[in-house]
């Protein structure tokens, strides 16, 4: 990680370009209105000078960072916040909450561990075993009434879910954090996602390091002269996908936002929709 500068030159607040070509200050307009970066880092394992490392993210020209209490990120992510000269409502921050949890409390709490006033999204950590999660939603509803949480949002559900949710609730949520990569991923929920105004953010879409050596990934990304992450990555933002690579180096924080000038072509696009093999760097797709 080279060094990094304290003190960032004033920015202004990012403007949201509405004219269809994509760029690192795009963003994507959520169901309830608010907009959201085209484009996150992730923090899982980021634990080695977080708040530094996010710090370069945001000279980098990222504005959005993910967190969760289990992370352990949470301290220095909120450090990377106050500490950064850009406005606080120009940066995204996006947690999570256990499904398990007071949704409010434990957003509550986890605002408290940031230091933060607000987080621009709230997230169920993943979909509850013997329910949908009314509960903990509701909470979230609750902090997000309370203009604790922007916007909230769920991971990992299945279709089923997300109807049943909103059927109980009355609220589909407005972002759907999933494992997606062109290894592995669900063009049917997306769809599903799209009819119901959800966007996706793609969770481990560089699947972890365990599928970027393929070649005929690697054909692709020589085609366009880029890295097979930067191909991962543009798929995500082509279909719509708003993708969270985590990063610590920094030559990788900085291929992963090098993303925008270039376009895939619509016939390799469907090469890498081919890809799929329901592929998971984790254990397995949950929303499947
Ligand atoms: N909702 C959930 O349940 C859930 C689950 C898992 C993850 N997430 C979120 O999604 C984020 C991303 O997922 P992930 O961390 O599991 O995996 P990932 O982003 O797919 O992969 C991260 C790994 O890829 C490496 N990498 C990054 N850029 C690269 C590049 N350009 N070329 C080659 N390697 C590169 C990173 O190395 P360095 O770090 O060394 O640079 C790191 O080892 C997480 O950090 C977390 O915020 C959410």
């Amino acid at each position: 990680m080279a060094t990094i500068q304290q003190q960032t030159p004033s920015r202004q607040p990012p403007k949201g370009r509405k004219d269809g070509g994509l760029s690192a200050e795009s963003n994507v307009v959520l169901r309830n209105g608010r907009e959201m970066p085209v484009l996150g880092l992730g923090s899982w394992m980021l634990t080695t000078h977080t708040a530094e490392a996010v710090m370069h993210a945001f000279e980098l020209g990222y504005r959005m960072v993910d967190t969760s209490a289990d992370y352990k990120t949470q301290p220095g992510i909120g450090k990377a916040v106050r500490l950064s000269q850009a406005p606080r409502e120009s940066l995204f921050v996006s947690m999570k909450v256990e499904e398990n949890e007071d949704g409010y409390e434990a957003t509550v709490r986890n605002l408290k561990e940031l230091k933060l006033e607000y987080a621009d999204l709230v997230l169920i950590h993943r979909a509850p075993k013997t329910n949908v999660g009314e509960k903990v939603w509701r909470g979230l509803m609750r902090a997000r009434d309370e203009g604790l949480a922007r916007s909230i949002g769920v991971c990992s559900y299945k279709v089923a879910q997300l109807q049943a949710l909103a059927d109980q609730t009355g609220e589909m949520p407005a972002v759907h954090q999933l494992e997606w990569s062109p290894f592995g991923h669900s063009l049917d929920m997306l769809n599903f996602c799209r009819a119901n105004e959800i966007v996706v953010q793609a969770y481990s879409p560089l699947t972890r390091g365990k599928r970027l050596t393929d070649e005929r990934v690697a054909m692709i990304a020589r085609k366009y002269g880029k890295t097979p992450a930067q191909v991962f990555l543009r798929w995500d933002l082509q279909h719509g996908v708003v993708p969270m690579p985590k990063a610590y180096r920094e030559d990788h924080q900085r291929q992963n936002i090098d993303l925008f000038d270039f376009e895939l072509e619509p016939v390799d696009m469907a090469a890498l929709d081919a890809l799929n093999e329901q592929f998971s760097a984790l254990d397995k797709l949950e929303y499947l």
